[in-house]
């Protein structure tokens, strides 16, 4: 299976993947994750959002124990994160069938759409509207770098936009969701603020996280002929918000980065009249969060003033902590662990579905994959065969477990 993914969306130049959601390369895991499920005799489709689902046993009774991730990537992103989640569900099942599991219950592997927001903006577009998070109407207007809407993107990929939105009765069938991820930290791999090495570790919470996007307008101008002082610059207080933004996350303990910006028109020999400015914040808490965005926002704001030039700011997206079940969460850690100690039990920066499935009320799991390196959202991101071999072991030890008795 990973073979099968590796060249799809590969971008030559950086070994990174391109598989923005409704693109031609997520179209083609999409397709791959359909093979994979007829394979298997598994009933596929897309529900009324584009996320793929894949039946085991649909007419059992009970709800569903429900595994998967995604299959897009940021820009130039690791081949793990998303797909690692989804290729451990085929063959966690795969382990399940061969030890000659009788579930009692219905198990659905499932790939959301569009998690990483890195085409329309919006992180966890899929799970969102499922869960009814994200509004329909503003989803299907949402716009990617070209102009083109989501529910243009939709359409053309044969779905109906016009279905957008929660869906009670597919809500209805989700016993349990559990997501198995490569880690985005080195806690795994025994760094020492972690909590001790492990080839595969259960997730506490997900820190608070949102997206800012900050519209700086200025004045087009010649770089060569306009004084210094008749100038209405966006450049300059875009460079001192990404400044501010690193200064007030360090003094909070919390993670702000600008690390996507549009400038108009882009010429080395044009002043910008425009520039948009793109904040991601983080935190163990809400507050913490919402005050480093306040300082960088007023921060913008005063620095735009002095400079003549207008800014507008926008909350793209916002995700509210999440608390995974503790109960579950110590199960699973005992489940999983190895040589009778428990799998480590830690808490990520990174958002997932899982996140906006557990604020929907659904009984929710994680399981993190070690990564030697941390590194994720690059083409650097890894995780050992063994490693990955051991995750799809207590992915399927994890199914057993919560399917194996009627709910
Ligand atoms: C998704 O990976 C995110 O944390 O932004
Ligand atoms: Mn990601
Ligand atoms: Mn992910």
């Amino acid at each position: 299976m990973w073979a099968a993914l590796a060249e799809v969306g590969r971008v030559a130049a950086t070994g990174g993947y391109r598989r923005f959601a409704w693109t031609p390369p997520e179209l083609q895991c999409r397709a791959w994750f359909r093979q994979e499920a007829a394979a298997r005799g598994l009933d596929t489709h897309a529900d009324r959002n584009g996320n793929l689902w894949a039946w085991d046993g649909a007419g059992r009774p009970g709800q569903a124990v429900v595994t998967g991730s995604h299959l897009d990537s940021v820009p130039d992103g690791g081949a793990y994160d998303g797909p690692l989640g989804i290729v451990s569900a085929f063959a966690a099942l795969d382990i399940l069938r061969a030890d000659d599991w009788r579930p009692a219950r219905p198990l659905a592997i499932v790939a959301f759409s569009d998690e990483e927001g890195a085409r329309f903006g919006v992180a966890c577009a899929g799970s969102r509207l499922l869960t009814g998070a994200l509004d329909p109407g503003r989803a299907a207007g949402l716009r990617d770098a070209d102009g083109t809407t989501l529910a243009e993107a939709m359409r053309a990929a044969g779905e109906d936009p016009e279905a957008l939105g929660r869906d009670d009765d597919l809500l209805a069938r989700v016993g349990c969701y559990v997501e198995l991820h490569v880690e985005q930290g080195r806690a795994l791999a025994g760094d020492p603020d972690g909590t001790g090495a492990a080839a595969v570790g259960v997730a506490t919470a997900i820190w608070p996280h949102g997206r800012w996007r900050l519209d700086f307008r200025g004045a087009a101008d010649h770089a060569g002929t306009t004084r210094l002082e008749d100038r209405r610059d966006p450049m300059l207080p875009f460079a001192e918000t990404v400044l501010l933004a690193r200064e007030r996350a360090a003094a909070a303990g919390a993670r702000a980065t600008i690390g996507r910006v549009r400038v108009a028109p882009n010429g080395t020999n044009a002043i910008a009249s425009e520039v948009t400015a793109w904040l991601d914040a983080r935190a163990p808490d809400e507050a913490t969060v919402r005050a480093v965005v306040d300082e960088v926002v007023a921060g913008a704001r005063w620095w735009a003033t002095r400079q003549g030039v207008e800014v507008d700011l926008a909350e793209e997206s916002w995700s509210g902590e999440t608390v995974f079940d503790p109960l579950i969460a110590e199960r699973l850690s005992v489940l999983v662990g190895r040589d009778g100690r428990p799998a480590p039990l830690l808490p990520t920066g990174a958002g997932h579905d899982a996140g906006v499935l557990a604020a929907a009320g659904v009984p929710t799991a994680m399981l993190f994959v070690r990564n030697p390196t941390g590194v994720s959202h690059s083409p650097a991101e890894y995780a050992e065969p063994d490693d990955c071999r051991a995750g799809v072991l207590a992915l399927s030890r994890v199914l057993a477990e919560l399917a194996g008795t009627p709910s």
